[in-house]
């Protein structure tokens, strides 16, 4: 699938280390995930929450805006890693917003154990509502 297993492991730990910086005093649930963006460069994100809990941001949607803010338009790959037994592949929310920028994107999900689940965007979210559909 579209990126070679280096890149891959280097894009789960990026993941994995950027859980360190969530912001999750609520559900104590520290995600973290990783962009690799059009122009091979890699961007990082982590949860964040709100006292007001509507307004948590995801750790995936974090390192897209990250990614778009720093100027990439294309989204090649995301890791996501979450601090479970199982991996556990991005929110409903999160794929329309991977869907954006990376309709094949490759979605690799990690976790404590040596579980992963690697999928790719149509996969998560068949028949996704994009840009084309506003033509
Ligand atoms: N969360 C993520 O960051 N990514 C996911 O894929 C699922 C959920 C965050 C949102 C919230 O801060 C916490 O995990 C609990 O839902």
């Amino acid at each position: 699938m579209g990126l070679s297993s280096s890149q891959r492991r280097r894009l789960s730990a990026a993941a994995r280390r950027a859980a360190r910086s969530a912001y999750a005093p609520y559900s104590k649930f520290r995600v973290g995930a990783a962009v690799l963006a059009g122009s091979g460069r890699i961007y990082t994100g982590a949860n964040i929450e709100d006292a007001s809990y509507g307004l948590a941001c995801c750790a995936e949607r974090t390192a897209v805006f990250q990614a778009i803010a720093e100027g990439e338009r294309r989204i090649a790959a995301v890791a996501v890693f979450t601090p479970t037994p199982k991996p556990t592949p991005p929110c409903g929310a999160c794929r329309q917003v991977i869907n954006e920028f990376g309709p094949r994107a490759v979605v690799v999900c990690t976790c404590r154990s040596r579980e992963r689940v690697v999928a790719t965007l149509d996969q998560l979210l068949p028949d996704a509502f994009g840009p084309a559909n506003l033509r």
